[in-house]
């Protein structure tokens, strides 16, 4: 499993060719919060079926290790990605309150399909729908900045 995350990484330097482009401006980057919140994302009512225990976020944070860390690091706030910042949109921790504001269902549709056409790809088929409903419990419970260290693709 762990070579997913290196394939990602790896395409994902290659992408950075094409993210040169100047971030948004504030104004833009609301609106586009906005629009995804409300339009983009689907899936806004359906729950998680998997109970919030600490079995399920063990499972979750196992799933995001071997293919989420690429780009979000370890404990989902970019600890040790050397790229995360130069993506365009960045990638944004999975602390913040935009992201914590979507509903679970929200969560597992932007994990399925990705964020077109940022650089957050979709994971449907390559993570079951189980493992994608750990890892949103996983991002409900995300341990302090750092207290992971950093993803051993890249210490490696
Ligand atoms: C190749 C790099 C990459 C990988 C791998 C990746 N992401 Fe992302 N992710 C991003 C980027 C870039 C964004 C910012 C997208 C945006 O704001 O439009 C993002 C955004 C997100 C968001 C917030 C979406 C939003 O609309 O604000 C969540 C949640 C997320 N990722 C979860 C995951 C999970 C879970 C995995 C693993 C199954 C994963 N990502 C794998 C790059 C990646």
């Amino acid at each position: 499993m762990r070579s997913y995350g290196t394939i990602v990484g790896l395409g994902c330097l290659l992408a950075l060719g094409g993210c040169k482009a100047d971030p948004p401006g504030t104004l833009e980057s609301h609106l586009i919060i906005a629009a995804k919140h409300y339009v983009f994302i689907r899936n806004k009512s359906e729950k998680n079926p998997l109970p919030d225990t600490q079995a399920t976020i063990a499972n979750g944070k196992e799933a995001f290790a071997h293919y989420c860390v690429a780009c979000h690091g370890l404990d989902g706030q970019n600890t040790g990605t050397p790229f995360a910042e130069r993506m365009s949109p960045q990638v944004p921790p999975l602390t913040s309150p935009d992201v914590q504001r979507y509903t679970d269902g929200q969560l597992k549709w932007v994990i399925d399909y990705g964020v077109k056409p940022s650089g957050m790809p979709g994971s449907k088929g390559m993570l079951n729908d189980k493992e994608i409903w750990s890892i949103v419990h996983y991002i409900r419970h995300l341990p302090p900045a750092g207290s992971l260290g950093e993803p051993a693709m890249y210490t490696h």
